[in-house]
């Protein structure tokens, strides 16, 4: 569905139509076909896998009527001789034939399945990761990658163990019960029929009763995880618990919620019991009535012996088939029910695609200009409007404002994380949204405020930057960005691993890997977005030559909380709520003494006050 605009218009509503990534898999978005299409790419697998089930459960349900032949036989020979011997032959060639059949299929069949599971389960979860790829930043940002990565796994366990319940549970299970009434019919219907009943209730009883017991496990499984949240929670807060003497608090805040596990894990396990009970007594009805009923039509002479232990054995291989059905339906729901989250929280409509005929334009002026812009992340609170503004060739800009002002915004558009509602952001005078977002990414470096790394080796962190670089280049680069110094002190050197999101190193540290990996990448298009804020001045101003150095020949935007550091830039925009309110280099925007000079002259302590409460940069006090 390579439709370019995720609106189109309808009766002047806006309404969401889905679109999705090029090269993002077409995945259904309804669990059902979501299920039906991934087992539709192994459909000759589970062919074979459902053929062989069916011969399994047929060979063991048949093996009753093969004993039932072998007793017809002998009693209907007059002694033991030859004559017996021969008569059945036959039957117990068949009881071996299927209890060897019974064995052969059924491992033929659970050999299939263990090739298979591993195979399909990566499949599914490539293909949700692919399409997971191409999801907008405002999708990463109000999601938890923890949750989505699970999410991931337990939809594609999900499809494998609904398939692997249907295939050998649920089909078993019918087949049993379609067989033994056949069998039984050919005996004597209404014995047939009693079973047949039988089977008819007992499947819908444990269905029900399956559908009621979710709701009560259901409120179990999610007081269990609530505890298991809310003691994460105080393991780390440990220290603060300790440093407050509450010790004593936070196991009676523990017992509390303990309490209240207690309470609805006890129902559902309670419902559990009586689905048990319910069980046992239907079993036992059946195993009784049976042997009644077979027992009363042998001695009215309606059906030989034979047939009545047919009959008989008939009964308990259904009873140990249909065991836990209720069991396996609740956990069919389960498996469904994860499907359906992890569909319905991963196969949404793709925010942010690229145009049918984008091009992968490479950037040769690398110019950014914003025409007539207007944006906002949510309806109602304009960011920008008709913003207008263009950065030339080369030049090296600070944009400089309080915090909420929209300088994040602004570098953000130009990396098309968001689109704007409506106006055009610019480079080399090709529209972004005509381009590639690979393209547009792979020319434009950013270095974050708070850069996070992969879990890898730091040579790999910042051979990330350009992943055909030798180890020289990489540590050329970590010698330019300060950064080989602390790296050679750790002890494994460029080998070491950072830790999730690079929590071993200080902030500083990340900052300076981060900005290796920038040197490294060198694309025309550099942005600091507060790149130095999270640094002590002095790695600052060491940082600082190297940053002067990076940006040669580059079109570059900083932003930046301490001005000084923007101050020998070619020019520099201030921004309020939203607009550029002042636009020139320092001296100038000194020499008018306004907003930015006011700024510069409450810098006194180096630095922005944090929050503009709301009064513009217009109206601050002048000294
Ligand atoms: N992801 C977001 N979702 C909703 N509103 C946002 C988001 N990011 C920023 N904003 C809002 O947009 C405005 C501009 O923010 P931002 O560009 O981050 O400012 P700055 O970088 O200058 O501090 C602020 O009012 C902020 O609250
Ligand atoms: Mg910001």
């Amino acid at each position: 569905m390579e439709i370019n605009s995720g609106f189109i218009p309808k009766k002047g509503r806006k309404v969401r139509i889905f679109q999705r990534a090029a090269d993002a898999p077409a995945l259904p978005a309804t669990p059902l076909k979501f299920i039906c299409y991934f087992v539709n790419q192994f459909r000759w697998w589970y062919l074979s896998i459902i053929i062989l089930e069916a011969l399994h459960a047929t060979s063991g349900i048949m093996l009753p009527y093969a004993i039932g032949e072998i007793i017809r036989s002998v009693t209907q020979s007059p002694e033991n001789s030859q004559p017996v011997l021969d008569a059945i032959r036959q039957p117990v060639i068949l009881f071996t034939a299927l209890s060897l059949g019974e064995v052969v299929f059924g491992r033929s069949a659970g050999l299939l399945l263990t090739i298979l599971h591993p195979i399909h389960r990566q499949q599914i979860v490539r293909s949700l990761y692919a399409y997971l790829q191409h999801h907008s930043h405002r999708y990463f940002s109000s999601s938890f990658s923890g949750a989505l990565a699970h999410r991931i796994s337990e939809t594609s366990l999900g499809v494998t163990q609904t398939m692997q319940m249907l295939i050998s549970e649920f089909m078993s299970v019918i087949i049993v019960f379609i067989v033994t009434t056949i069998l039984l019919y050919q005996v004597y219907p209404p014995l047939a029929g009693f079973v047949g009943l039988w089977a008819v209730g007992f499947v819908t009883i444990s269905f029900w009763l399956a559908t009621r017991c979710r709701i009560y496990s259901r409120k179990a499984a999610a007081a269990r995880s609530e505890t298991t949240g809310i003691i994460v929670d105080a393991v780390t807060n440990l220290t603060s618990t300790r440093l407050f003497a509450r010790l004593g608090f936070e196991r009676r805040y523990l017992n509390e919620r303990l309490k209240y596990e207690l309470k609805h894990v006890r129902n559902s396990n309670w419902y559990s019991e009586r689905i048990r009970w319910f069980q046992f007594i239907s079993a036992a009805i059946l195993k009784i009535g049976t042997l009644y009923y077979s027992l009363s039509l042998w001695s009215q002479g309606a059906i030989t012996a034979a047939d009545f232990v047919v009959a008989t054995s008939l009964s308990l291989l259904i009873i140990s088939e249909a065991r836990n059905l209720s069991r396996r339906f609740l956990e069919l729901f389960e498996h469904i029910g994860n499907i359906a989250n992890g569909v319905g929280t991963i196969i949404q409509p793709h925010e942010l695609i690229d145009r049918e005929n984008a091009i992968a334009h490479s950037i040769h002026q690398s110019s950014i200009e914003f025409r007539d812009v207007h944006f906002h992340y949510s309806e109602g609170k304009q960011v920008f409007q008709k913003l207008s503004v263009t950065i030339e060739a080369g030049q090296r800009v600070g944009l400089v404002g309080f915090s909420g002002s929209g300088k994040s915004t602004f570098v953000n558009l130009i990396l098309r994380q968001f689109d704007p509602q409506s106006g055009q952001i610019l480079i080399d005078g090709v529209d972004i949204s005509d381009m590639t977002q690979n393209a547009l990414h792979a020319q434009i470096s950013l270095i974050p405020q708070d850069p996070s790394l992969f879990h890898r080796t730091l040579m790999e962190n910042i051979r990330y930057g350009k992943i055909d670089a030798t180890d020289e280049e990489v540590i050329k680069a970590a010698k330019r960005a300060h950064a080989h110094d602390f790296i050679a002190q750790i002890r494994e050197g460029y080998n070491s691993l950072v830790g999730e999101r690079g929590v071993k190193l200080s902030g500083g540290q990340r900052q300076r890997i981060a900005i290796a990996r920038v040197i490294l990448k060198d694309a025309p298009i550099l942005i600091l977005d507060e790149a130095t804020s999270s640094l002590d001045s002095i790695t600052e101003k060491a940082i600082q030559d190297t940053l002067d150095v990076v940006m040669d020949g580059k079109t570059v935007i900083v932003v930046a909380h301490r001005l000084s550091t923007i101050a020998h830039l070619d020019r520099i925009l201030v921004f309020d709520h939203g607009r550029i309110v002042e636009d020139g280099t320092h001296k100038e925007l000194l020499a008018q003494r306004g907003a930015y000079y006011r700024l510069w002259e409450m810098q006194a302590g180096g630095f922005l006050p944090v929050e503009a409460n709301n009064h513009n940069v217009s109206e601050l006090p002048t000294r």
